[in-house]
């Protein structure tokens, strides 16, 4: 295949680029905290100390429940109009919040920069969940942690192959890239992380559940490598 235009490149290659779904999600995003998200960021959260890096910050709805005790957080987001939102949001947060264009794959910062990093409904939507993590655990001090918030894979058949038939179909095109069916837990484990706090609840947690409903919220403690 011959060399692609730049234009190509720019809008397609760079991992984490949906600029429409990002417009959507700029817009949503605030009514699912007021669902009840809002709560469970806060929970994400609590207890983090020292210096911090958030992947996938999007608008930066987190930021406003960051503890005092975190001595700043650099929030790494490839989507420019998502960035643009969280400009505001970090100005009103309660400790120092730098932003910075760019992806999971390429974390800026060296090898145990961070106390923790943190993920919100992002290892969904990686192109490469298996680089992104091991990324997280190259940029992550030996003992610290990973705060993850994430919609996973379903614990019953029925529900499990309905997200795999829509990952395989339209969803990822519709949503920024996102997949429903993937093993999260799983993943964090095996890139070296010890989980020792988790929390399973459905979000939106409505009478029948949906394909996004399942979530984890939990922490997980760097270890020293890969399984
Ligand atoms: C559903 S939004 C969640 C945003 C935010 N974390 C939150 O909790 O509201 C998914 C986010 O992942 C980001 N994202 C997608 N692919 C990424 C990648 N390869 N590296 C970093 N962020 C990525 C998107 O730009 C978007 O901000």
């Amino acid at each position: 295949m011959g060399a692609r235009p730049k234009w190509w490149q720019r809008r397609t290659e760079r991992p984490g680029r949906h600029p429409l779904f990002a417009r959507v999600y700029a817009r949503l995003a605030p009514a699912m905290d007021r669902a009840g998200l809002s709560g469970r960021r806060a929970r994400l959260l609590a207890g983090l100390t020292g210096r911090v890096v958030e992947i996938g910050s999007g608008s930066g709805l987190n930021f406003a429940h960051y503890p005092a005790e975190v001595a700043g957080v650099l929030a790494v987001e490839p989507e420019p109009s998502l960035l643009r939102y969280a400009v505001r949001n970090a100005a009103r947060a309660p400790v120092p919040v730098a932003l910075v264009d760019g992806s999971a794959e390429h974390v800026p910062g060296a090898d145990g920069a961070f106390d923790a990093a943190v993920v919100s409904l992002v290892l969904c939507s990686v192109p490469d969940q298996r680089a992104a993590l091991a990324e997280l655990h190259r940029v992550i001090r030996p003992g610290g942690q990973l705060r993850f918030l994430e919609h996973v894979r379903a614990d019953s058949r029925g529900l499990r192959g309905l997200q795999r038939v829509l990952d395989t179909t339209v969803w990822p095109a519709l949503a920024g890239g996102c997949h429903l069916s993937r093993d999260t837990l799983a993943g964090i484990e095996a890139a070296g992380f010890a989980v020792n706090r988790l929390e399973r609840f459905r979000f939106p947690d409505g009478p029948l559940p949906s394909p996004t409903s399942p979530h984890i919220l939990g922490t997980a403690t760097r270890t020293g490598g890969p399984r």
